[in-house]
């Protein structure tokens, strides 16, 4: 079998159309990054870190000529991106999510609204001005909870909720809870960091009290409320569903060739855990009440992370004979956790799965734009983009061409093993057409 590294992946990249950018200000940089988003209306509602921009759907709407009325599927939906671009582009909608807090986010972004819910929305800020702490309320069994805030800013947000949950109108209390949790980590002594939480250094000089929750809330309210006329003028005109199911279930949910477009990013293979990053807004927001049911959820996703599994199937490495040669080269590595080589392959017979599906609820002449970073494990480059392309390909799609968005940053020891193969550390945006 061929060493995976030397020359393999140059031969590999050529069976494909890989587009580097030439000048650095004409990449998608900011398009495949959620931060160019915070200041537009809805999305700026919650700062999901592995979202990207919703200028980048309308650009692919608008290369592929998606028509009003016409059916895009994102099956990684996260916060909703996808979703909302279509729906301002008039185009019907439907987003998988196994994550019962960004699932949330999507649906409460992207649902229909009244102007009788806003005025509804303005009444209930005044009653929740009124708000004190309550010395006694429901503490989520996070083990950790004590530590991620301060008693005082806690007992504040708990009562906040209380009060949020016994709104009557369900928008209402939807749009104020989507506030809620898009100040926690801020009102926490934490900060979303790599694969988990870490305490910020800064804690002493920022005190989060109840004063410093109290102005995070309302003012993520104030931004709310300034977007709802939008959500509004763009209600009523098509439909946006959020399934929360594995996109390995698509097929339950859509007709075969039906779909004209499907654009998404799904988890990478970097060992990153949904559950582990989002678990504070999961525990707090009462989408999970027991450990039991993190698990779960963290078994519903794609084996993007390092939490115990086996290899049920060989599809991956059936299918795309360069992944065995990079699952036998990891495994000849002494690598900082044993279980990366597993995970790599889990990971690809995870994706190859969604793909499949994918495909066959395409329809003929539909595309597939997928928005996808490679990683790299002992000077390894896991070439992500190249291997789904092949996927692809097997399939029966033309891989129109692979847009080199960004370089990333890997650890130092990394960006040092893998000198050589620099320009495979990359994002990319994979260009499938079903012919
Ligand atoms: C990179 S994020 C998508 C972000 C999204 N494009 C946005 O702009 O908000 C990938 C998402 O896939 C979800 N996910 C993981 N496994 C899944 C599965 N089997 N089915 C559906 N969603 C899944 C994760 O919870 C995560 O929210």
């Amino acid at each position: 079998m061929a060493n995976f590294n030397d020359k393999f992946l140059l031969s590999f990249e050529k069976d494909f159309n890989v587009n580097y950018p030439k000048i650095n200000s004409v990449t998608y940089k900011s398009l495949v990054n959620y931060a160019s988003d915070l200041d537009l209306p809805i999305q700026r509602w919650y700062r999901y870190k592995e979202g990207y921009s919703i200028k980048l759907v309308d650009q692919i709407l608008t290369k592929y000529n998606v028509k009003q009325g016409d059916l895009i599927v994102d099956p990684f939906c996260g916060s909703g991106s996808t979703l909302l671009q279509a729906k301002i582009n008039k185009c019907n909608s439907i987003g998988f999510e196994i994550n019962h807090f960004s699932a949330f986010l999507a649906k409460v972004k992207t649902q229909d609204y009244k102007k009788q819910d806003v005025a509804l929305f303005i009444k209930e800020i005044a009653n929740l001005k009124k708000v004190k702490s309550k010395q006694k309320v429901n503490i989520p069994k996070l083990s950790t909870i004590e530590q991620l805030f301060d008693n005082d800013a806690l007992l504040y947000l708990l009562t906040l909720k209380e009060k949020i949950n016994q709104i009557k109108s369900k928008k209402v209390s939807d749009l104020l809870m989507l506030a809620w949790l898009s100040i926690l980590e801020e009102s926490s002594n934490y900060r979303k960091a790599g694969n988990g939480l870490k305490f910020r250094k800064t804690i002493k000089k920022t005190i989060r009290d109840q004063e410093y929750v109290k102005n995070l809330f309302f003012k993520s309210i104030n931004d709310i409320q300034s977007d709802l006329n939008f959500a509004v003028e763009i209600s009523g005109k098509v439909n946006t569903s959020v399934i929360e199911d594995t996109c390995f279930n698509l097929s339950k949910y859509t007709k075969k060739n039906s779909i004209k477009g499907v654009i998404f990013s799904p988890p990478y293979a970097n060992c990153f855990d949904y559950t582990e990053i989002y678990k504070v807004e999961l525990w707090m927001g009462s989408f999970v009440s027991e450990y039991s049911d993190l698990k779960i959820l963290r078994k519903k996703g794609i084996r993007s992370h390092l939490n115990g599994y086996e290899i049920e199937s060989k599809l991956a490495v059936e299918s795309v004979p360069e992944l065995g040669a990079l699952v036998n080269k990891l495994s000849s590595k002494k690598l900082w956790d044993k279980r990366i080589p597993k995970m790599v392959e889990a990971y690809f017979n995870d994706m190859f799965r969604s793909m499949t599906e994918i495909y066959n609820g395409l329809k003929k002449g539909g595309f597939c734009v997928i928005i996808v970073s490679n990683s790299a494990y002992g000077g390894v480059i896991v070439p992500t983009d190249l291997l789904l392309a092949k996927f692809a390909k097997h399939l029966g799609f033309n891989v129109s061409s692979i847009e080199v968005a960004r370089n990333i940053i890997t650890s130092s020891q990394q960006y040092k093993e893998t000198e050589k193969y620099r320009g495979y550390l990359r994002e990319s945006i994979i260009y499938l057409e079903k012919n």
